[in-house]
């Protein structure tokens, strides 16, 4: 019987988990599910106010003062490094780690970094997060990564046009950052397998989420309309705490869900050799960030 269908407000206590964009949609649903269910919770959002205020609404909805944010804007790489530092500073462990945050922006952008923004926030960021927070969920073992991806998957990577200086298409860049996201899953679950630590991603449904805060005005209206038949965060948090908590999926890892089931992802995303190529492009874009030890 997995964990999810029966919880109770200590299945999880003692459990710390970290949560990026836990203000809004998927994010905030999910923090408020595993906080009912006893864990301590660290909220990673980039905006103070927005942070306070669902902070506040998660404590209140989940009855568990043991609610913390830590504030970083994602699309900064030296702000990731800082969060990094600061969680160890204040944290003995991590158990879970959700890599939730995403943007899906219609106009390209750049970060500080000069790297285009949905592949550096929705991509490069759990890149660094999971390599970085490696030692500290090995020692907290058995612990989990999640990887909050989508079914909206590229066919390949295009790693002529990674920062969209040729073309820039909304779908096109959403759906490469999230295959990316896949093939990194897949390789990390075979880099570091045997260490206690399992890592899985997971598409989380349609839901209707703030994320429609950069469509275009008319897919905008498109959006509102159907709208109407799309999740509640509240639902698309489910796969997200099922596989935080569930003792179904323990020791399971590098597998796609869906409904909380295994699923399959698109073709490329099952190829080594493109996971790999990823891989070390990544470490590139991060600027070896890699190699020091924090
Ligand atoms: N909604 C869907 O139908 C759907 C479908 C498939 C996959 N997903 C995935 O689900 C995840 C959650 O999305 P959602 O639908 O819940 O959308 P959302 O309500 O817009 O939540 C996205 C979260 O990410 C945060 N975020 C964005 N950029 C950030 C940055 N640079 N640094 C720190 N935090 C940042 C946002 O913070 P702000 O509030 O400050 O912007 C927000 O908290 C995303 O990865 C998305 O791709 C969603």
């Amino acid at each position: 019987m997995g964990i999810v269908k029966n919880h109770t407000s200590e299945m999880m206590k003692g459990k710390i988990c970290m949560i990026t964009g836990a203000n809004s949609g998927i994010g905030k649903a999910t923090a408020i599910g595993l906080a009912k269910m006893g864990a301590t919770v660290v909220m990673v959002c980039r905006n103070k106010t927005r942070g306070e205020d669902a902070l506040e609404d998660i404590k209140k909805e989940s009855n568990n003062r043991n609610i913390d944010l830590m504030l970083t804007d994602l699309s900064n790489q030296e702000e990731i490094l800082q969060l990094v530092k600061d969680f160890k500073e204040k944290y003995q462990y991590l158990h879970i780690l959700i890599n939730n945050a995403g943007v899906n922006l219609s106009k390209r952008a750049l970060t500080e970094d000069g790297l285009e923004s949905t592949f550096a926030v929705n991509y490069l960021a759990p890149f660094l997060l999971c390599n970085f927070l490696l030692d500290i969920l090995q020692k907290s073992s058995p612990s989990r990564i999640l990887n909050v991806t989508s079914s909206v998957q590229a066919k390949s990577i295009n790693f002529e046009n990674l920062n969209g200086e040729k073309h820039y298409r909304q779908l096109n860049a959403y759906g490469q950052s999230k295959l990316a996201m896949i093939l990194f899953t897949y390789e990390f679950a075979r880099r570091i397998e045997g260490s206690g630590v399992t890592v899985n991603c997971l598409h989380p449904g349609y839901v209707k989420t703030n994320m429609v805060k950069n469509f275009r005005k008319f897919v905008k209206i498109f959006y509102h309309l159907i709208g109407l038949f799309m999740r509640s965060p509240k639902k698309g948090a489910k796969t997200s705490i099922y596989l935080a908590s569930s003792s179904e999926v323990e020791g399971v890892s590098g597998k796609y869900f869906k409904n909380r089931k295994e699923d399959r992802s698109v073709e490329a995303s099952y190829d080594e050799g493109l996971a790999k190529r990823l891989w070390d492009v990544s470490k590139d874009l991060t600027n070896h960030h890699l190699e020091k030890n924090l």
